[in-house]
């Protein structure tokens, strides 16, 4: 049975992020785009934030074959935490701008910043703090229109809970340098929230992951570089679907 592709979505975003990806993508490949609970309309889970509910929550509805997971950016911290917990249920895992360390204090500290402007001013706070980093710039207004109208779907409760859960998260470095299966890393060489020389180096501690860096592509390359982002998660699909 062909693997199932599942792409993770980023903050403040919600599945619809893959959109372009998906549209690039052989068709013959199965894909889901989930938005993670809390992101989709719905509730967040239950109890304190955590990737880790998050996770619990995609291997109750996720394929219980073994799937290719792709992560952007807080798509990737989820990815990990699913590696990390339910190993068995992944042939093969890409990161996509992101990385597997925990947050500094002063990235928790700004995180609980955002939070509490989320309740004073609402979604769009989220939005307007991500905008200047998450493209390279200057970025056009159909990306910013795509990232506005995905803060506000997400709503508040979605966005206060991702970013306390990120706050939250440990250090998956071995988990990542531990991986034995196919794995990949695809990041933006102008990413501007996670630099490329912390993706080269995180990436060539597992010998078998295969790095492909976009140049002139920034934070959010499944937007900027559909096409060679399909083309990669395509390969590794292929690699995984074949062991
Ligand atoms: C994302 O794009 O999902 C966020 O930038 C992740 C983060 O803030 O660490």
């Amino acid at each position: 049975m062909k693997p199932t592709l599942v792409l993770v979505h980023g903050f403040p975003l919600d599945g619809s992020m893959w959109d372009e990806v998906r549209v690039a993508l052989d068709p013959s490949i199965p894909v889901m785009a989930p938005s993670l609970p809390g992101c989709d309309g719905g509730p967040v889970p239950p109890g304190e934030a955590s990737l880790e509910a998050w996770a619990e929550s995609l291997a109750s509805f996720l394929p219980s074959s073994p799937v290719v997971m792709a992560g952007m950016s807080m798509g990737g911290y989820v990815a990990l935490a699913f590696a990390d917990r339910y190993p068995d249920r992944l042939a093969g895992l890409a990161l996509v701008n992101t990385h597997p360390f925990a947050d500094s204090e002063e990235q928790k500290a700004g995180r609980a910043a955002l939070a509490a402007r989320i309740r004073e001013e609402g979604p769009s706070a989220a939005a307007e703090a991500m905008l200047g980093r998450l493209f390279r710039s200057p970025h056009g207004e159909q990306n910013a229109r795509a990232v506005r109208e995905a803060a506000l779907r997400v709503g508040p409760e979605g966005l206060r809970y991702a970013l306390a859960a990120m706050a939250a998260r440990p250090d998956r470095s071995a988990v990542w340098s531990g991986w034995t299966k196919p794995c990949a890393v695809i990041h933006g060489a102008a990413d501007a929230i996670v630099p490329a020389d912390k993706a080269r180096g995180y990436a060539a501690t597992n010998p078998s992951g295969v790095y492909t860096e976009l140049g002139g592509v920034g934070h959010h390359s499944p937007a900027e570089a559909p096409e060679a982002v399909a083309a990669a998660l395509a390969d590794l699909w292929r690699i995984s679907a074949a062991r």
